[in-house]
């Protein structure tokens, strides 16, 4: 950078460490009581002391320095006073949150992933987004039983210490509920990524391939042509997959980021099924059917269906095509100062890798090429960010995905043309945040 623009700033939303007084103070102008709350935080303003023009800089006489705090002269906590370490108390706003009103009952509701909060490509397994029909089960592991039967020459019931012994493959994989977006398809519905785009997970999963489980029990490969997954939970979760897909690259997973999965994620044994949408990924997974033909279960046929303008139901739309969404800044932050901003943001696609991610911040006349962070991994997020230097003036915000098949992430428009504004699911459009002159950004449709 020739010139060195100030750091941008952003508050964190929508649950704000400022209170929107404070807010309202900075916004009428009073930046000097911002400057001292974040003096530390500022890496510019170091350059300045550093140079000699300490008279004018606001870190002059920091007591956040020149006071020595307790954790320099004391003795710190000892080891494993928290067993299963937590996070800073500091960071106690970044939790997964319900959307209120969404669901009559919590047990079949959603809680959402904070994105706008994550680093990365990986959902802290304590974040990870959680969709329940019927409630969460912590569901004791010796007890747990998973069978499978149907067009097989050895129906086989295995039992948790049987399936950890077989060969196992762990893999990174994002986990999108095909509803994610799904209130925005008429008109903006709600104010902040969390809740746009939050039924949205990846992590590193480990488990057995479906390939070796169906080997395993001799499956007819001349006339199984589907599985059915089925959970052990009271909603009768069942799902059809195509033995293609399940041979391919689904497993069955009973580690998380290393660790073992999360009750409300599962635990002991869920499916993965990479690219495909979460309704999918059965948990607590306690059955799989060969069958000669999809299942049609309820869950296939009348729920995650697409409704199109002409009145018709789409069934088995089961990929998650390629999407995108800026997370820093989104809706509800607030950037503080004009200049320098890390615009940064999350891809992917459930059909392969993501080949490029474009930013537009005029509504879509002009693009940029964003930056890709490795690692770019088959069906999982992609981390992507492009530089953005605020000058004050309003801008809209977008970011569009290709694909490696070419695919391109389509703008709202063209996706309500084909398929109206009635549905619910797979909603994949571009996302437009628009950045005001105050430096408030929010949830619009654009384009
Ligand atoms: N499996 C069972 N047994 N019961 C469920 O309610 N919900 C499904 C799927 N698997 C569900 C299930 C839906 S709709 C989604 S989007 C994902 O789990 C959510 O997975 P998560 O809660 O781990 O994020």
């Amino acid at each position: 950078m020739a010139e060195q623009p100030s750091s941008g700033r952003i508050t964190k939303a929508p649950e704000n460490f400022l209170s929107p007084e404070m807010i309202a103070d900075v916004q009428r102008g009073r930046r000097d009581f911002l400057r001292g709350a974040f003096a530390g935080a500022l890496s510019g303003a170091g350059a300045v002391v550093a140079s000699g023009a300490a008279a004018q800089t606001p870190l002059l006489g920091d007591p956040n320095i020149l006071e020595l705090p307790e954790h320099t002269k004391g003795l710190g906590q000892p080891v494993a006073a928290t067993p299963y370490g937590m996070p800073s108390k500091y960071e106690a706003n970044l939790q997964r949150r319900e959307s209120p009103g969404l669901t009559r009952v919590s047990a079949a509701s959603v809680s959402f992933c904070p994105l706008q909060g994550l680093f990365g490509i990986i959902t802290p397994s304590g974040l990870h987004f959680e969709r329940h029909h019927q409630g969460w089960w912590d569901i004791d592991p010796t007890k747990h039983r998973f069978m499978i039967n149907g067009l097989v020459k050895n129906a086989k019931v295995y039992t948790m210490d049987d399936l950890m012994r077989l060969p196992s493959v762990s893999r990174m994989h994002f986990i999108e509920c095909g509803a994610n977006t799904g209130m925005e398809w008429g008109n903006v519905a709600v104010p902040t990524v969390q809740y746009t785009h939050g039924m949205l997970s990846c992590c590193e999963f480990t488990g057995v391939p479906l390939s070796v489980l169906l080997e395993d029990c001799g499956f007819d490969k001349l006339k199984g042509k589907y599985i059915l997954a089925e959970g052990a939970d009271g909603s009768s979760m069942t799902r059809s997959i195509s033995i293609e897909r399940a041979l391919d690259d689904c497993f069955v997973a009973y580690a998380m980021n290393g660790e073992m999965l999360r009750p409300e994620n599962g635990y002991p044994l869920r499916l993965v099924a990479p690219g495909i949408q979460g309704v999918s990924w059965v948990k607590w997974l306690r059955r799989l059917e060969v069958g000669d033909k999809p299942y049609a279960t309820k869950d296939e046929t009348v729920h995650y269906i697409d409704l199109m303008p002409d009145g018709t139901h789409r069934q088995y739309t089961s990929i998650q095509e390629c999407k995108s969404v800026i997370t820093t800044p989104s809706g509800g932050q607030t950037l503080m100062d004009k200049g320098f901003y890390n615009v940064s943001g999350l891809a992917w696609s459930g059909r392969g890798k993501v080949k490029r991610v474009d930013v537009s911040f005029d509504g879509g006349r002009n693009w940029r090429t964003a930056k890709l962070d490795s690692p770019v991994l088959s069906k999982c997020l992609t981390r992507f960010s492009i530089g953005f230097n605020w000058d004050g003036s309003p801008a809209i915000l977008q970011s569009r995905a290709i694909d490696e098949t070419g695919y391109v992430q389509p703008q709202m428009r063209q996706l309500r043309q084909v398929r109206g504004t009635r549905s619910i699911y797979h909603n994949n459009a571009i996302q437009s945040w628009k950045l005001d002159t105050n430096g408030e950004v929010s949830n619009v449709h654009v384009g």
